[in-house]
């Protein structure tokens, strides 16, 4: 695809259109090794190698970041009383056009994808692909063994709504890994409160073969490459 110098650099990095106009005219910019000359340069984004002080940039349609959502902010673009999940990013992963692949309540935590590509989102969070979503829960008393068997039957929520099987786990106390592959309005919530347990923290760990990474703490964001972001459409390793 054919790009101006500009746009690619600031599609690609932090920079907006202009602070990427003033890169190339401070020769910060290299284009198949040679100092970019104008800022109006048509590149072509498969063949061209472009350098921004140094480093080079490939061509990226969508971005990709996960998340680990931290309790107190809202999956939401944007909100007028609540602090967002994109209130949270780092001044350099900003771009316009991203939004929460899915939604965690305000006090979940845990692995949320935040992104740019529409049509990857509408994939992850169609029902008829069945994305399995891997939870810790904690409880607000010891979990039976009966609660393995409810998940595995399906259960059926308080309102009468029927949810498809599932899996969980004890981990010992009070705490219970469940899998579920829908993503109904407060889910995990419910479906323990219909088995009569409160839940007390709720923490998403994996999306299909996605973990959410270790070395994140609350809060974080890192970038992935859209090899990583398609994990979500691997089963899980349940
Ligand atoms: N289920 C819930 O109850 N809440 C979440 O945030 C996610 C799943």
């Amino acid at each position: 695809m054919k790009e101006r110098l500009d746009k690619f650099i600031s599609s690609l990095t932090a920079l907006s259109r202009k602070e990427a106009q003033k890169a190339i005219r401070d020769r910060r910019v290299t284009v198949n090794g040679a100092a970019a000359r104008a800022v109006d340069v048509k590149i072509d984004t498969d063949a061209d190698t472009v350098t921004l002080d140094g480093k080079a940039l490939t061509y990226q349609k969508h971005v990709y970041y996960m998340m680990y959502k931290p309790a107190g902010v809202v999956s939401a673009t944007e909100d007028r009383v609540e602090r967002t999940v994109l209130d949270i990013l780092p001044p350099e992963l900003r771009r316009n056009g991203l939004f929460p692949a899915g939604r965690l309540d305000k006090d979940t935590t845990g692995l949320l994808i935040v992104t740019d590509d529409g049509d990857y989102a509408h994939r992850m969070l169609s029902p008829r692909k069945h994305v399995v979503k891997r939870y810790i829960a904690t409880l607000d008393k010891e979990p039976d063994e009966s609660v393995v068997n409810s998940f595995a039957d399906g259960i059926v929520l308080g309102d009468g709504t029927v949810c498809r099987s599932g899996k969980a786990e004890l981990l010992g106390g009070t705490r219970a890994a469940v899998e579920i592959s829908e993503g109904k309005y407060h889910q995990v919530k419910r479906m323990f409160a219909a088995l009569g347990y409160h839940v007390e923290a709720l923490e998403r760990v994996r999306i299909g073969s996605l973990e959410l990474d270790g070395r994140l703490s609350p809060g974080e964001v890192r970038k992935m490459s859209p090899e990583e972001a398609n994990l979500v459409f691997q089963d899980g390793l349940a």
